[in-house]
């Protein structure tokens, strides 16, 4: 070869082995090899009407409404372009006038039995099937015969109505159920004209991601019962944000209507939701609207709370700060909380804490999540794990703690891209879909990695490489230190694997990077909680965090809130926590400031703010501002963008998380400091006798939290306290299912309704936390690296 030929063949491109050229509409376009023709086509802008295609399910070409021309060679036929792949040469009109009859043939049949009830549906003015009746319908309709009746509507579940007659049979929220959430607890029923969405009888859709159902109904049968007639989507106003309910960061629309928040909706973001959300992170704006919203400060005179300005409260706090300095110093003030603002809020506070007040004793979680030094492994993004060719659990019910990330597992389990390794306390929503589940008892991690090591076949599945460790607590009643364990060991297993980190507060990842963590000798959230009740903490202050129901040793909490001659709460809501502060700033709620969050990959995105804050209410940053300025600090900001460009400046890892580089960043900014990581730390485990069990803690979706419980459509949905024994064991113990037990630890004895529960590990007593009825954390001593309870029939 002369030096010119092989000069020309290293410039010319190699041709693209996936690439299919066809003609759309009489343009030559190029699609990749596995393309729909109904993706194909709207990518070069050539929209073909739908109603059961939906880009991240199975195409199952139910409704028949995409019919365009497609010719193959053998001259063009009428297909549907969600079930034919792209082919070289193949022509595609989608305008043709046999497609257009098609398709306006489809639209009248559809119509002979919709009721056409738009003015009072919830979809009209946003319905695919009003808005293709009118682009692609034929005007008018043959049909006069009587439409179809139901009985309307009907619930599907606590928080989804169906309204039978004005289903298109579609298959989109069956599809959902089955395929995405795994919950296929909704069919069709019967055939023919009688074939209809029904549940099994006794058996309600309950579905964490109900939501979702009616977000991609393409018409109003399926409805949200938090919002059906609220609104109409021409009354809406929307902004997009993410959803901080948990640390997924769910991107999300948030719609309001006369300043208030009425609806938010799935945004699909490719490396985080895919469109889907949670029923507690869809739902949970009723919180927002509650009228049980602190809206304005409060001081406490004469032992009670009353309303004040700000000017009073803020002095009032700032006096209680320099009252506790004179006291014990700077070292006697403790900040606590944080996971629950944005990053600008917790970068505010961090400065006030550290360079203003001037303590090292600042930490974000209330000693019921993971330590926060699991950020310093090797960080995976959801992607990076959900494409991992071994997934290694050792990690809290995802299901259950971030949703969505489940989904994406699950996912990745399902189409068989990746082999779930899950060491599991009791069984979990991805047990089911785990190629392995390795039942341990808490305190035996290490050992149970190690001895699962030594199984040849796991051994050869974790050596071909590719490997994510998604960790977190599983149980609260088991020591913090316990999952970094358990990560040391997987990574002896799996060498260069990356570490998913699964916390669970809405922004305790943004808390923990912009610094509300220990300063040089600041202590643990449990070091200061045993502090403050020896009486060596002047002042307390409680940022959005709630210790008396989030710590799950409830003794050393309130040991703790008695022990703090002083306590500062910013809040949204006066909780058990901070209805004894002697000051409690109102605090702006999400969808009422902006900002900026970061989730458990560290991608940073923007939250917004959609309706006006309640009453004096003020997001956390500018009250944290106030009080640098009363205590003689300067934080040197006076707006939201100017904290965001601070943290771009100083928190390393973050400098390309700018305002602008957000404003065009969709998908976020993956930005990770540089904690260091998580060594294994040595525990001891007292000896237990035959008869004990031990304790499994952890939480459920819905529970007692603010934005459930305050959500009328979400707080009865929180399970209540019980006690969960494997049916073996109930029998053991000599009880039966539902019958009341009592259960003790070195601590306290309390009594719990038994439920037998086949996913509960022999040997274990699960209880949920922070529910309803008798609370869990009255039997444990933090201290203790792992609780036994005895169970005993009476
Ligand atoms: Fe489709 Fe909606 Fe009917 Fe479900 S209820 S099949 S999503 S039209
Ligand atoms: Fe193709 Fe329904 S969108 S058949």
């Amino acid at each position: 070869m002369t030096s010119t030929e092989a000069d020309t063949q290293a410039e010319s491109p190699q041709p693209d082995p996936n690439a299919v050229r066809l003609t759309i509409n009489g343009r030559e376009v190029v699609a990749r090899k596995g393309d729909l023709v109904i993706a194909a086509a709207q990518r070069v802008g050539d929209y073909i009407p739908r109603f059961c295609y939906h880009e991240r399910m199975s195409s199952v070409g139910m409704c028949r409404m995409c019919l365009v021309d497609i010719d193959t060679g053998r001259g063009p036929a009428l297909q549907p372009s969600c079930m034919i792949t792209v082919a070289p040469d193949m022509v595609v009109d989608t305008q043709s006038s046999s497609a257009r009859r098609a398709q306006e043939g489809v639209i009248e049949l559809l119509l002979a039995q919709h009721p056409l009830d738009c003015p009072v549906c919830d979809k009209g003015g946003e319905c695919p099937l009003q808005d293709q009746a009118f682009s692609h319908g034929p005007g008018e309709s043959r049909y006069i015969e009587e439409k179809r009746h139901f009985e309307k509507p009907i619930p599907i579940s606590d928080l989804v109505l169906l309204d039978r007659e004005r289903c298109i049979l579609c298959d989109r929220c069956t599809r959902f159920a089955d395929e995405v959430a795994g919950d296929a607890l909704i069919h069709f029923s019967s055939r023919g004209n009688n074939t209809q969405i029904t549940t099994f009888p006794d058996e309600p859709f309950a579905s964490y991601f109900s939501g979702n159902t009616v977000q991609i109904c393409p018409v109003g049968a399926l409805t949200a019962k938090p919002y059906r007639f609220k609104a109409r989507p021409w009354d809406l106003e929307q902004t997009e944000s993410t959803c901080t309910t948990c640390a997924v960061g769910c991107r999300t629309v948030v719609q309001s209507s006369h300043d208030e928040l009425l609806r938010y909706q799935g945004v699909d973001s490719d490396p985080v939701n895919w469109g889907w959300l949670c029923d507690r992170g869809r739902f949970n704006f009723e919180a927002v609207n509650s009228r049980d919203r602190l809206s304005a400060p409060m001081v406490r005179v004469d032992d009670e709370l009353q309303p004040t300005t700000w000017n009073a409260a803020l002095a009032r706090a700032g006096e209680l700060i320099s009252e506790a300095k004179a006291a014990g110093g700077a070292g006697s003030i403790a900040v606590l909380g944080g996971a629950r603002g944005t990053n600008e809020d917790a970068y505010a506070w961090a400065r006030l804490a550290h360079d203003v007040i001037g303590t090292p004793h600042v930490y974000p979680q209330m000693g019921d999540g993971a330590e926060i030094n699991l950020l310093g492994f090797d960080r995976a993004t959801i992607d990076e794990a959900a494409n991992a060719s071994t997934i290694i659990l050792i990690a809290p019910d995802l299901k259950e703690e971030l949703p969505v990330l489940y989904l994406r597992l699950r996912d990745a389990a399902q189409k068989r891209r990746s082999r779930i390794i899950e060491f599991a306390q009791k069984g979990s929503g991805l047990s089911p879909y785990a190629w392995k589940t390795i039942e341990y008892q808490a305190g035996n991690i290490t050992e149970a990695v190690r001895s699962a090591g030594k199984n040849p076949v796991i051994a050869t599945q974790i050596e071909k490489g590719d490997v994510v460790i998604v960790a977190g607590r599983a149980n609260l009643a088991e020591h913090p230190l316990e999952v970094g364990n358990g990560v040391v060991a997987a990574l002896q297993l799996a060498q260069g694997a990356k570490v998913l980190p699964a916390l669970r507060r809405g922004n305790i990842v943004g808390a923990i990077e912009m610094g509300l963590i220990p300063g040089t000798d600041g202590m643990h959230v449990l070091e200061i909680a045993e502090a403050a009740a020896a009486g060596k903490i002047e002042c307390l202050i409680l940022l959005g965090c709630d210790p008396l129901a989030d710590f799950p040793d409830t003794d050393l909490a309130r040991r703790m809130m008695a022990g703090a001659p002083r306590i500062i709460a910013i809040d949204t809501f006066l909780t058990k926590s901070s209805s004894p502060a002697d000051v409690v700033l109102a605090a702006a709620a999400y969808g009422e400031k902006s900002g900026t969050t970061t989730n458990i990959e560290g991608r940073v995105t923007t939250v917004s703010e959609k309706v006006t804050p309640r009453g004096t209410s003020r997001p956390d940053w500018m009250i944290a501002v106030e009080l640098a300025e009363r205590l003689g600090g300067d934080l040197g900001v006076s707006s939201v963008d100017d904290l965001t460009e601070a943290i771009a400046a100083n928190v390393a890892g973050f400098g390309a998380a700018t305002v602008a580089a957000l404003r065009v960043a969709r998908d976020g900014i993956v930005c990770k400091g540089s904690l260091p990581a998580a060594t294994a730390r040595v525990s001891t485990i007292d000896e237990r006798n035959s008869y004990d069990y031990r304790l499994v803690v952890s939480r459920k979706l819905y529970d007692n939290a603010v934005g459930t419980s305050k959500s009328p459509s979400l707080a009865h949905l929180a399970p209540g306290s019980h006690v969960h024994l494997h049916p073996l064991d109930v029998e053991r113990v000599g009880s039966t299912d539902g019958a009341d037990v009592k259960v003790t630890s070195k601590r306290a004895s309390m009594v719990f309704s038994v439920v037998a529960d086949r996913t509960v590990v022999r040997g274990t007593a699960w209880v949920p936390f922070n529910q309803p009825g008798p609370s869990i954390s009255e039997l444990i001593d933090s201290n203790d690296v792992v609780t036994d309870v005895r169970v005993e029939s009476f």
